[in-house]
């Protein structure tokens, strides 16, 4: 190992899907379950919808939502913790095989600093699903790839190479919180992709950098798709008090091509 790479404490999902000619993934964010203002018919048709539709998701973190020591008081607000635990843990078992990880959320982290306890942990250790904190690296292999058009051998897939974070922060103009997006993509060298919530403001940050191919000595452009994810938090008191806007209700269907390497998203209605 020289001096200049070392590997380092991120977690890795990767998964691999040769038999499939593409694959579907409609990410979820910021449930803040927990919340007076939780949007929860909705979190359950998009269960409903992951589950009909077999696509892949992830939890990008706030998936719970007491943060402050008198949140936690009992008949303070929303769902009684244990309640909220289970609920939640039996909602998602049926997709449970279909979600690739759980982040971690500065609601969740709020809370463990204070009590020690990790409600996001807790739920990914109930599903067994991959708890991340920080930021996470997303591969997902698709596809099979022929070697030539004589060859009847397929050797390789498609590599499709995501980071995942929460987001963090106050950011409160659209420009701000686009430039966040734009900085996870940048982070690692090749990255293909990016999701993060946080903000509860969706929108999609295309970026793309130079890279140079030492072998070929030519120069070519590599395409970032960077991702934000709207909430499941209706319009709350604190939002209107704070002078924000409600959180567009739009979600993002990330397709990934088995076949040529490309990436297609859908803006559509939640
Ligand atoms: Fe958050």
């Amino acid at each position: 190992m020289s001096n200049i790479h070392q590997s380092l404490d991120v977690k890795v999902i990767q998964k691999s899907f040769p038999e499939a000619r593409e694959l579907y993934l409609l990410p979820l964010g910021d449930l803040h379950w927990d919340s007076r203002y939780s949007n929860h018919s909705l979190i359950e048709r998009k269960v409903a919808e992951i589950k009909e539709n077999n696509y892949l998701t992830l939890l990008i973190g706030d998936t719970f939502d007491k943060l402050f020591f008198s949140w936690l008081l009992k008949d303070q607000q929303g769902d009684d913790l244990n309640v909220a635990l289970t609920t939640v843990a039996n909602l998602f078992k049926p997709i449970r095989d279909n979600i690739l990880l759980i982040m971690d959320g500065n609601h969740e982290r709020g809370m463990e600093k204070k009590v020690g306890f990790n409600m996001g942990e807790a739920l990914a250790n109930v599903l067994e699903i991959p708890f991340i904190r920080g930021i996470g690296v997303l591969h997902l292999r698709v596809g099979k790839y022929r070697k030539n058009q004589t060859s009847k051998s397929f050797s390789r897939m498609n590599s499709y190479v995501g980071l995942v974070a929460h987001g963090y922060g106050g950011g409160r103009t659209k420009g701000a919180k686009a430039n966040k997006a734009a900085a996870l993509g940048d982070v690692m060298e090749n990255c293909d992709f990016s999701i993060m919530g946080h903000v509860h403001d969706p929108n999609l940050i295309p970026n793309s950098r130079l890279v140079y191919d030492p072998q070929r000595k030519t120069v070519y452009a590599r395409e970032i798709r960077n991702v934000i994810l709207s909430s499941f938090q209706n319009y709350s008191n604190y939002a209107q008090e704070s002078f924000m806007r409600p959180s567009p209700k739009l979600e993002y269907l990330i397709r990934f091509d088995g076949m040529y390497k490309n990436i297609e998203i859908l803006e559509r209605r939640m």
